[in-house]
C-alpha cells in the first residue's frame, strides 16, 4: 500500500500534492517524493523518511509549476531509501511514474529492458513501468498509448499516475486492483489513492475501475478502457465525507477498515507466490537459503502476542503437511530458557508485524549467536528484524494502523501456509496435495468477502453480549491458537475479561467457572475434531453456559445446541483459522464500540513494542 497524488490545474501543484501526501501517510510512510513540471522541464525530489522529510527538502528546493505527481511509499520491492522512493524515471529522465501495487513479472520485464539498453537506478518493481513507457514513446506513441501498451505487458496490481517531458501538460492514470479516484474541480483535477487527498479541494469525485485509463489534459479528462479507446461515460459522485472519515475509507475506525481490507490483504500476500499446476510456492525472499532449508530438521517459531498465535497455528501446519518437528516459543521467554539449537539442522523463524519488537529481535540475536539459520515473516520492509534475519518473506499487508492486529494476523497465516507448501514440497508432500492447498488458498479472499457480507449478524450478537464481564474462547487443533487470538482481541480493545484455551482442557479446571453469566465462543468448523468439540459444547450447555459457535456453512446441527451461530465457508482444515478469525475480530470490534471505547488506540497499549 502506498499513497499517490497527481495535480493538474491553474494553481501551484506542490502545496496541494504535499497536503495530499500528508493525508495519505497512513497508507505508507517510509519514503516520499514529488515531480513537478515547471513550464520547461520536470524536476523531481525524493527522500527516505516521512512526508515531513520531503517537506523540509522542498523548503530548500521549491518545485514550482502547475502539473505534478507525488508519492508516499510503503516498500514492497527494495528497501526504503532515496533511490527507491517514487517517482521513478526512465534512463533519459523523460517519464515519471508513481505507483501503488506490485508488478509480479517485473524481473522478466527488467531483464528484457536491460538487454535493450535501459539502465535501472532503483531496486523497485515500479521502475520497469517508466522504462517500458519511455520505450513506447520513442516509437512515436502518445503518452496514453505508451501507458496502455505497457500495462498490457504487466502482471500484478497497480494504481499509477504518469507524466512525461514530451507531453508535460498531460497526466495519465490507470488502475488494476489498487484504488484511484479523480477529484473534478472547476479549474483543477486531483488524482489520488483516496478521497482524503481530494476533499479539501472538491467533493466531486470519479472512481476509476479496474482496467480503466484516465487521460487528463488541462481541466479536460477522458476515461477509456485499457483494451479499447472507446470513451467511458463515468458518473461523478458527490462525496460528503469529512476528512478524518475519508482517511478511514468511510469506516468509523482503522481497525474496521483493516478487517474489511482482509480479502485484499490475502491477495497481496499470495500475489505471484503460487504455481497451482505444480502445487508449489515461490518465495523469492527464501530463494537464497532454499538449499539450506532442505536439511533443516527442526524449526522454532518465535514471536509475541497475536504474532505468536499465528506461529502456533503455523506449528500445526508445518508438522502436519511439511513433516518438520516444530515448536513455538514466546519471544520474551526464548533466550532466558537457554534454548538448545543445532546450527546444522535447526532454523529459527520469527514473525513480527512491525519488525521492531524488542523481544523478537533479541530472539533473532540469540539464534544468530548460536549460528542457527534465522528467517523472518515481517510486514515492515527494511525494519530491524527484516534486516537482521538471514532471509524471509514479507507480508505485503500494507501499514496496519489500528493497534489491535487484524489484517497482518491473517497475512501471517497466509504466508505460513505458503512456507508450509514450500517446505512440504521439498519433503514428502505430493504435487496433488500441494495443488489442493494452493487452490484452497486462492479461494480464501472470496470466502473472507462472504463472511464480511454477514457482518450485520455479528453486530446483533455483539449487542446481545456486550454486557457480559467474562468470556471463554475455545477451539481444538488449528483453532486452539485461534481461541487465544479471539480472547486477546476482545480483551485488548473492550477491557472485558476473556480467556482462550483448548476445548479439551475445559474439564481440567476452567469448567468450574461456567454459569449463565460466563459465555463461551466455540470455534467449531467441520474438521477432524468436530465431534470432540461438540461434546465440549454439550458440557458447557449442561452447566447453563451460553455458547456462540463459529461453524461451517450448512451445519444445521450446531444451531440446535448453540445459542448463536456464525457461519464460515468450507475450506481445508489448516486454513480454517484464516476464515474463523474474521467473526472473532468483528465480535471484539462491535462489543468495544458499543461500549464507547477507542478501538484504534486502546489504553495502555502501543503499536510497536520496542522495550523488553
Ligand atoms: C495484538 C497485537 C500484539 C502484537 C505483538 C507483536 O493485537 O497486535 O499482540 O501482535 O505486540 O507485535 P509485532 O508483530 O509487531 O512483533
Amino acid at each position: 500500500m502506498c499513497g499517490i497524488v497527481g495535480y493538474i490545474g491553474k494553481k501551484q501543484a506542490s502545496p496541494i500534492l504535499l497536503d495530499g501526501l500528508k493525508r495519505l501517510e497512513y497508507r505508507g510512510y517510509d519514503s516520499a517524493g514529488m515531480a513537478v513540471w515547471n513550464g520547461s522541464q520536470i524536476d523531481a525530489l525524493k527522500v527516505k523518511g516521512r512526508v515531513a522529510a520531503l517537506e523540509k527538502l522542498l523548503a530548500g528546493h521549491p518545485l514550482e509549476g502547475p502539473v505534478g505527481i507525488a508519492h508516499t511509499r510503503w516498500a514492497t520491492h527494495g528497501e526504503p531509501s532515496d533511490r527507491n522512493a517514487h517517482p521513478h524515471s526512465d534512463s533519459e529522465g523523460n517519464v515519471f511514474v508513481v505507483h501503488n501495487g506490485i508488478i509480479e513479472n517485473y524481473k522478466t520485464l527488467k531483464q528484457q529492458l536491460e538487454k535493450e539498453g535501459s539502465v535501472f537506478s532503483s531496486d523497485t518493481d515500479t521502475e520497469v513501468l517508466a522504462h517500458l513507457i519511455a520505450k513506447f514513446l520513442k516509437t512515436g506513441s502518445t503518452l496514453e498509448r505508451a501507458v496502455k501498451k505497457s500495462l498490457t505487458l504487466v502482471k500484478g496490481a497497480y494504481a499509477i499516475v504518469v507524466m512525461a517531458q514530451s507531453e508535460p501538460e498531460t497526466l495519465v492514470a490507470a488502475r488494476l486492483s489498487s484504488p484511484l479516484r479523480i477529484g473534478v474541480g472547476a479549474d483543477q483535477l486531483i488524482i489520488a489513492s483516496d478521497p482524503s487527498a481530494i476533499l479539501n479541494y472538491t467533493s466531486q469525485i470519479i472512481t476509476l475501475e479496474d482496467n480503466e485509463v484516465a487521460v487528463i489534459k488541462g481541466v479536460e479528462y477522458t476515461i477509456s478502457s485499457l483494451k479499447s479507446d472507446t470513451v467511458i461515460d463515468k458518473e461523478v459522485e458527490q462525496i460528503e465525507w469529512d476528512l478524518a472519515e475519508a482517511e478511514k475509507g468511510g469506516f468509523d475506525h482503522f481497525m474496521l477498515k483493516e478487517i474489511f481490507e482482509q480479502p485484499e490483504t490475502v491477495r497481496n500476500s499470495l500475489r505471484g507466490r503460487i504455481i497451482v499446476e505444480d502445487g508449489r510456492a515461490v518465495l523469492g525472499g527464501l530463494a537464497s537459503v532454499e538449499e539450506r532449508l532442505r536439511s533443516i530438521e527442526r524449526l522454532t517459531l518465535v514471536a509475541c502476542g497475536t504474532a505468536s498465535y499465528a506461529a502456533m497455528i503455523g506449528e500445526y501446519m508445518l508438522e502436519e503437511y511439511a513433516g518438520i518437528p516444530t515448536e513455538v516459543a514466546i519471544a520474551s521467554e526464548f533466550r532466558y530458557r537457554k534454548p538448545i539449537l543445532n546450527p546444522k539442522t535447526d532454523a529459527v523463524l520469527v514473525l513480527s508485524q512491525s519488525g521492531e519488537t524488542a523481544d523478537t529481535l533479541a530472539a533473532v540475536k540469540e539464534a544468530k549467536e548460536k549460528g542457527v539459520l534465522t528467517l523472518g515473516i515481517v510486514n515492515v520492509i527494511g525494519s530491524t528484524i527484516a534486516r537482521e534475519t538471514d532471509a524471509g518473506v514479507y507480508n505485503h499487508a500494507g501499514p496496519e494502523i489500528g493497534v489491535a492486529s487484524t489484517k497482518v494476523f491473517v497475512s501471517q497465516l497466509t504466508v505460513l501456509a505458503l512456507v508450509t507448501l514450500l517446505l512440504g514440497r521439498q519433503r514428502q508432500m505430493s504435487s496433488v496435495m500441494g495443488g489442493r492447498i494452493a487452490e484452497a488458498l486462492l479461494k480464501i479472499p472470496e470466502q473472507v468477502e462472504v463472511i464480511l457480507a454477514q457482518s450485520g449478524a455479528v453486530v446483533a450478537i455483539a449487542d446481545q453480549y456486550k454486557g457480559f464481564q467474562d468470556f471463554f474462547f475455545l477451539g481444538r487443533k488449528y483453532n486452539f491458537p485461534l481461541a487465544l487470538e479471539g480472547a486477546i482481541k476482545l480483551k485488548e480493545i473492550s477491557y472485558i475479561h476473556a480467556e482462550g484455551g483448548a476445548s479439551g482442557e475445559l474439564k481440567h479446571g476452567p469448567i468450574a467457572m461456567i454459569d449463565e453469566d460466563f459465555p463461551t465462543v466455540f470455534i467449531v468448523p467441520n474438521d477432524s475434531v468436530y465431534e470432540k468439540n461438540v461434546s465440549n459444547i454439550e458440557e458447557v450447555k449442561a452447566r447453563k453456559g451460553r455458547v456462540i459457535a463459529i461453524a461451517t456453512e450448512g451445519d444445521a446441527d450446531i444451531a440446535k445446541i448453540a445459542d448463536n451461530v456464525i457461519y464460515i465457508p468450507k475450506t481445508l482444515e489448516m486454513l480454517t483459522p484464516i476464515l474463523a478469525v474474521v467473526p472473532l475480530q468483528l465480535f471484539a470490534y462491535h462489543i468495544a464500540t458499543k461500549l464507547g471505547l477507542d478501538v484504534d488506540r486502546p489504553r495502555n497499549l502501543a503499536k510497536s513494542v520496542t522495550v523488553e
